[in-house]
């Protein structure tokens, strides 16, 4: 086994559950495959149409599988079933595609805000111990250069979302906050660069 599997923080995973959304993708599976190695039951709810049969091969998550569900994070009833037996959730699902976010605006929001206030409106009703978004750097939008005129991107750097996309990952955060923040489940957000 790794040695990052041996770290003392991840014993509180062996055995629990972890929902996480938008599974079947390309984060989404890796998440997955590495709760397993931790000791985790991850279950899956992705709709799974993100892809075409051979690269949802590569990310082997069957979506015929014992711990997957087939279904939209929108759906409230699957939602709420789904957070009401898990003890923590992992939100990945979003409609992902930078341009394609763009063009479809409408998809753009129903997947990543609308979906996003499903997952929320479900948590805080449930068991589940902690919520973890999953944003993206694009919040930062281009970066803002430093005194000596070079482009870092850190925690502290201004937020400036240039993109349908960019705009609803920050709106999933600040909504994270808003609805988590000092309710009885805890919340985490970590903003992935280019995967
Ligand atoms: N790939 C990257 O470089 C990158 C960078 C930063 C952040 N992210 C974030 O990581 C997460 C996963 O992105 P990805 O690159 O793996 O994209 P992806 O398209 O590979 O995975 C997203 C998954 O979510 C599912 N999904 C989409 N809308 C859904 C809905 N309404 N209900 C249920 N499932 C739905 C899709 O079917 C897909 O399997 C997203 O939140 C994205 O914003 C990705």
């Amino acid at each position: 086994m790794a040695d990052v599997y041996r770290d003392p923080r991840l014993r509180e995973l062996t055995g629990a559950s972890v929902l996480v959304t938008g599974g079947g993708g390309l984060v989404g599976s890796r998440i997955v495959a590495q709760l397993a190695a931790c000791g985790a039951v991850p279950i899956v709810l992705d709709r799974f149409d993100a892809y075409p049969q051979p690269v949802r091969d590569l990310f082997r998550v069957d979506r015929h599988g014992a711990r997957v569900v087939l279904g939209d994070v929108r759906e409230r009833a699957t939602v709420k079933w789904l957070t009401g037996r898990a003890d923590y959730v992992i939100h990945a699902a979003a409609y992902a595609d930078v341009a394609a976010c763009t063009r479809r605006p409408d998809t753009a929001f129903a997947a990543n805000a609308h979906g996003t206030q499903t997952v929320l409106d479900a948590v805080v009703a449930s068991p589940v111990k902690r919520l973890v978004f999953v944003s993206s750097a694009a919040v930062y939008g281009d970066g803002t250069p430093a005194g000596d005129g070079v482009v870092r991107f850190s925690e502290d750097r201004p937020l400036n979302p240039i993109s349908v996309y960019a705009n609803t990952k920050l709106w999933g955060e600040r909504q994270v906050r808003l609805m988590l923040g000092g309710s009885g489940t805890a919340c985490s957000i970590v903003r992935y660069f280019s995967v």
